[in-house]
């Protein structure tokens, strides 16, 4: 075979293929140009020996099975390279389709992580065994990057186990199962503990079957199921979830509406007809700008931030053996166990014996739930459990090498437990805060070792939120902020590095999120508008019920001692609409959001919403604005975009990965598109495109929709963010 292979044709005395994926010029196989020569070359092979082989086996020689689709490659990919990456999808799909009905037996042996392409061709296989390791995952996880599976994995998993099951266990969540619950859902046949039992497994597949067939491929095959004849048939099964009806009814997402539409059309046609409907819709959805945005954040941001790009050079990795947490409430719960959870011992304190019990009872709670879904052990459980030592003596802090603060939010509180505590912690303890409004700057200065103090910022609940936002205070060292970093990695969380400003950069922009749709409710606007409109640009919460959970009075706090800093230094500050919105709901009609039983919205004796305060329309009224729905939408997306570009200019952010991760990841931002940056990035027109509608919204709307200096700047260098 030529030099550009990437399978290797290993053939048995008995017949039996081996091909081995084992692309020479990467790290990991990917379904490149040199990938599809190679299976189109297989595949011609395969027919011309027909009859001097006995079955085949697909398995690789690298540590993951397959990666799938190249992504450097897609992120190039314009709406004129269609037709190409049209005709390439389809021949590599028409070579695995010669292969799967030569009439012979194909196994997967899937040695390592088979996710999109990599599954799709052990779908290709009769027989699908995976290799049981620590790490290997398997799944058609696409739709994550707003693409759907090309390679064949749409029109297969509908036959394979019906069009709601493959929708719903594989395709539109892009969950990625381990080996056993692959097994479980039907993904593979089987799991091998080594490869020695997989290749066993493999061989007594194809003994078995010497003339083996797919099951679709078989007479008098039907769908399980049956097959619905309208895409919003399938949508509006009550078993569809509510986020996912969303994303296909409405929000901006591209992906799960194609994968549906590819799903149900595809059912309703002959096989090779529905690769071809794939295609189409892949080809679609790899041209457009979401999957460019979301590939950009959810792989190459996502790995500049993890990998350490914002983390200090030169500083030992370290591992935190102890940690105490200060503060048993809600976060100080939650963070006891994410450190548990990822093996160190923690030590938690609360002022008495009692609250530190009760916060170590929420790990307890969180494990059996955990346990009744069968997801943890009884003996995983009681060793997580035994690693939290609740207490209320300062003492049993001895030996502590990190410290995390979290009590209630008032200087002079979290000076004094620092002071409690700083002579009992290791020498060189890590000192963290999780403020989340108070300057780590100020916050140092109640501490003998300010080089080693830093802001370390969960977001609730702490156990399935991913983010920490770590702020550098002034006096904040280089090593503090890579122990920092290497603690927030450590538990399996993202970390995202900021400087010490007032909101840091998560609390700050989220702000100018609510505060624009709170000011729409004070320009008259129809509140039930504004929630749609925050809906439809994909955020994944409304902004008026968002405001009601936080409660009103607390960015009136905020507000507050903002204002008098920057009074005090001299400055002026500048109001935004939202603030007499804001201060009527509280003062005139007493409604501080959810916690004091009204807000924007009614609730009832248990705190359920009932519906959104009729009165709005009433007091608000006003001249009854008209803002175009797009307008609306746009208000908010532009709000946090060019407060983040402010974020920028200021230095409180210095890196452009870190600004789209956490907007997403920590603050909700939507995720199609890609972060806060790339949204300014990717939209139509580009830095200049987007500037010119800044200057639109700013001249409807208010000044404070005027382009910063730096992004003016970065659109006349026809530059975008992160170049
Ligand atoms: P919380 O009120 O649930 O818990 C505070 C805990 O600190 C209470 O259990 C209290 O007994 C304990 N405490 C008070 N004095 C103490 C002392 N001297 N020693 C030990 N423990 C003491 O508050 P929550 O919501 O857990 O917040 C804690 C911190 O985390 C605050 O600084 C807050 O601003 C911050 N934060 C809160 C977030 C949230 O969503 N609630 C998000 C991110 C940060």
């Amino acid at each position: 075979m030529s030099q550009s292979t990437t399978i290797r044709w290993e053939q048995d005395e008995t017949g039996v293929v081996t091909l081995v994926l084992d692309d020479p010029d990467q790290s990991a196989n990917t379904m490149n140009q040199a990938f599809r020569t190679s299976i189109a070359a297989v595949a011609d092979r395969a027919e011309a020996e027909k009859d001097s082989i006995r079955g085949f086996v697909y398995t690789s020689a690298k540590k993951t099975f397959f990666a799938g689709g190249d992504l450097k490659d897609m992120m190039k990919a314009g709406p004129a390279d269609a037709r190409q990456i049209f005709e390439a999808g389809m021949e590599m799909k028409r070579a695995l389709r010669r292969i799967e009905t030569l009439g012979k037996p194909v196994v997967a042996c899937l040695n390592g992580a088979a996710l999109g392409g990599g599954y799709e061709i052990a779908l290709a296989s009769h027989h699908r065994i995976a290799l049981d390791a620590p790490g290997s995952k398997i799944g058609l996880p696409e739709v994550t990057l707003g693409l759907l599976p090309g390679g064949g994995g749409v029109t297969r998993t509908v036959r394979l186990m019906g069009i709601a099951d493959a929708l719903l266990k594989v395709l539109l969540q892009g969950t990625q199962y381990s080996p056993r619950r692959a097994l479980e859902n039907g993904l593979v046949h089987e799991v091998a503990t080594t490869p020695e039992e997989m290749a066993a497994k493999a061989r007594a597949f194809i003994d078995a079957h010497p003339e083996s067939q797919q099951p679709w491929d078989a007479p008098g095959y039907r769908i399980p199921g049956g097959t619905p004849a309208h895409p919003k048939f399938a949508a509006n099964l009550p078993a569809f979830p509510a986020n996912l009806k969303k994303q296909i009814n409405g929000a901006p997402y591209p992906a799960p509406r194609n994968i549906l539409a590819a799903a149900v059309e595809g059912s309703q046609v002959d096989f090779e007809t529905a690769l071809t409907i794939e295609s189409r819709y892949f080809t679609e959805l790899v041209t457009g700008q979401t999957a460019k945005n979301m590939i950009q954040a959810f792989f190459f941001d996502l790995q500049a931030v993890n990998s350490g790009a914002s983390r200090p050079r030169g500083v030992e990795p370290r591992k935190v053996r102890r940690v105490a947490v200060l503060g048993a409430g809600m976060m100080g719960a939650g963070i006891a166990y994410s450190c548990a959870r990822a093996g160190i011992e923690v030590v938690l304190k609360d002022v008495s014996a009692e609250a530190a019990e009760k916060g170590k009872a929420y790990s307890a709670k969180l494990l059996d739930k955990a346990l009744s879904r069968g997801r943890t052990t009884e003996a995983q459980r009681d060793e997580l459990l035994a690693r939290i030592t609740p207490t209320a003596d300062p003492a049993d802090l001895a030996g502590c090498d990190a410290v995390i603060e979290a009590v209630f939010e008032d200087t002079a509180l979290k000076h004094k437990v620092f002071q409690e505590i700083q002579e009992i912690v290791e020498p060189d303890a890590l000192l963290c805060s999780n403020t989340s409004t108070l300057p780590i700057t100020l916050l140092s200065e109640g501490v003998d070792r300010p080089a080693d103090f830093i802001g370390l910022h969960f977001f609730s609940p702490v156990d399935k939120m991913p983010l920490v936002e770590i702020i550098r205070g002034e006096r904040s060292g280089d090593e503090a902020l890579a122990r920092a970093f290497d603690l927030v990695r450590q538990i399996n969380k993202t970390p995202i590095v900021v400087n010490d400003s007032r909101g840091f950069f998560t609390s700050r922009v989220i702000g100018q999120f609510i505060n624009e749709g709170v000011a729409m409710v004070g320009e008259g606007v129809d509140p039930a508008s504004v929630e749609q409109a925050a809906a439809q640009a994909g955020y994944p919460a409304k902004v008026l019920s968002l405001m009601d959970e936080l409660t009103l009075t607390l960015p009136r706090k905020i507000r507050n001692e903002s204002r008098r800093a920057i009074e005090e230094a001299g400055g002026t500050w500048t109001e935004h609409p939202a603030e007499a919105v804001i201060d009527r709901m509280v003062d005139e009609f007493g409604r501080p959001g959810r916690s004091g039983g009204a807000g924007f919205y009614d609730y009832d004796e248990t705190g359920g919403r009932t519906g959104l305060w009729p009165g709005l329309r009433e007091h608000f009224a006003g001249e009854g604005a008209t803002v175009p729905f797009e307008d609306m939408k746009e208000r908010m997306l532009f709000s946090e975009a060019l407060d983040t570009v402010r974020c920028l200019e200021e230095g409180v952010l210095t890196s452009v990965a870190d600004a789209n991760i956490g907007s997403i990841m920590g603050i909700g931002f939507p995720a199609w598109t890609g972060g806060v940056l790339q949204y300014v990035n990717g939209y139509e027109g580009g830095l200049p495109g987007f500037v010119a509608r800044a200057r639109e919204l700013a001249e409807r709307y208010g000044e404070r929709f005027q382009p910063p200096a730096l992004l003016v700047e970065k659109a006349e260098r026809g530059e975008r963010f992160g170049d």
